[in-house]
């Protein structure tokens, strides 16, 4: 059995290697290729959760990821999301590898948002406002960077220190880095704007948003919390990874349907119909769109493969 822990990760699942697994992944599970079920989470004293995210995939494999979210961790030195993903061998049912899964979540969330970027943006989008910049800002500013023709990244969070880093690290890879004293300043006139906090009420209001900007809803994973307002999510194309994940976890989508402010036919469908071209994405230049993201266990079982059978390839 294979043991991959978080530094093997980040020195061998590259971004640009997990945005062409992810690419393949959201078109895979559209096309019967893998088998997942609604995630099981189990709540915990102080909002954190213990999350299940079973996967199979036909083409050999099938796993798990165990995963607690404490979002109560800010601040002790200890990271939000902590676990490991069991890749089971589909022939005779062995444990192939242990895989770490924060690292797995922090890179393979971001690569999936940069895929559905480059899927429904406007492609000469420039301007990214990245709203909460922990793990995920860095890891979206990581993909997004290899993704897009980008020249400015705005950076928002609660905690300025925060925004400041990820700022700099924008200044490193020959972008504008600019921290930005509240989420409105950072989005004013964004082409790509990602929310990214574990807020449970809106931080981003659709008055702030441009005709023409695409948003990436990825902090929210429980029916009710949100991190976008009604208005945008009514006046948006709403895609997302998984239907049925959405409507049943995605309060940024089911807080406004409760309202009445539209069906489940607003949610136009997943980004991975998009790449298959079977559905389409963006129509016009000034339309915004919205992929909401609650993430896949297809995801994490991917890129376990890929590690795995990476490592197997040069033994
Ligand atoms: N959809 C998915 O597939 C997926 C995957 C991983 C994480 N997530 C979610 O994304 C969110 C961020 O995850 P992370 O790993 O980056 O967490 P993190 O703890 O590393 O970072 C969260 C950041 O948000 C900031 N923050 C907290 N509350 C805020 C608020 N109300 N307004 C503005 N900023 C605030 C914190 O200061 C911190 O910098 C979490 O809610 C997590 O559950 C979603």
């Amino acid at each position: 059995m294979k043991i991959f822990d978080q530094s093997y990760v980040e020195a061998h699942l590259p971004v640009a290697a997990c945005l062409h697994i992810m690419e393949q992944t959201l078109k895979e599970e559209r096309q019967g290729d893998c088998v997942q079920y609604l995630r099981t989470a189990i709540d915990l004293p102080n909002t954190n959760v213990l999350g299940l995210m079973p996967a199979y995939y036909e083409r050999g494999y099938f796993g798990a990821k165990v995963i607690s979210v404490y979002h109560t961790n800010g601040g002790t030195g200890y990271p939000s999301h902590q676990g490991e993903i069991l890749l089971f061998g589909k022939e005779h049912g062995e444990v192939l590898a242990v895989i770490d899964a924060m690292s797995v979540t922090k890179i393979r969330t971001g690569a999936v948002s940069a895929v559905a970027t480059r899927a429904l943006a406007n492609p000469d989008a420039r301007v990214l406002a990245i709203l909460g910049c922990g793990a995920q800002g860095h890891s979206h500013l990581n993909a997004m960077a290899v993704s897009m023709h980008l020249e400015e990244v705005r950076c928002w969070d609660a905690y300025p220190p925060c925004a400041q880093a990820l700022a700099a690290a924008a200044g490193e890879k020959g972008l504008r880095g600019v921290a930005c004293a509240s989420a409105q300043e950072a989005v004013r006139d964004a082409d790509i704007i990602c929310t990214l906090t574990p807020s449970k009420e809106p931080i981003l209001q659709g008055t702030w948003v441009k005709k023409g900007a695409h948003v990436n809803a990825v902090g929210a994973c429980a029916p009710t919390a949100r991190e976008l307002d009604s208005d945008l999510m009514a006046c948006s194309r709403i895609f997302c990874d998984n239907t049925e994940s959405i409507l049943h976890e995605s309060g940024d989508f089911l807080i406004p349907q409760q309202e009445g402010r539209y069906g489940a036919e607003h949610l136009r469908g997943t980004v991975g119909d998009v790449l298959l071209g079977r559905i389409p994405g963006r129509k016009t230049r000034e339309e915004i769109t919205v992929f909401d993201a609650v993430g896949m266990a297809v995801e994490d079982i991917a890129c376990g493969i890929y590690l795995y059978e990476q490592a197997e390839e040069k033994e």
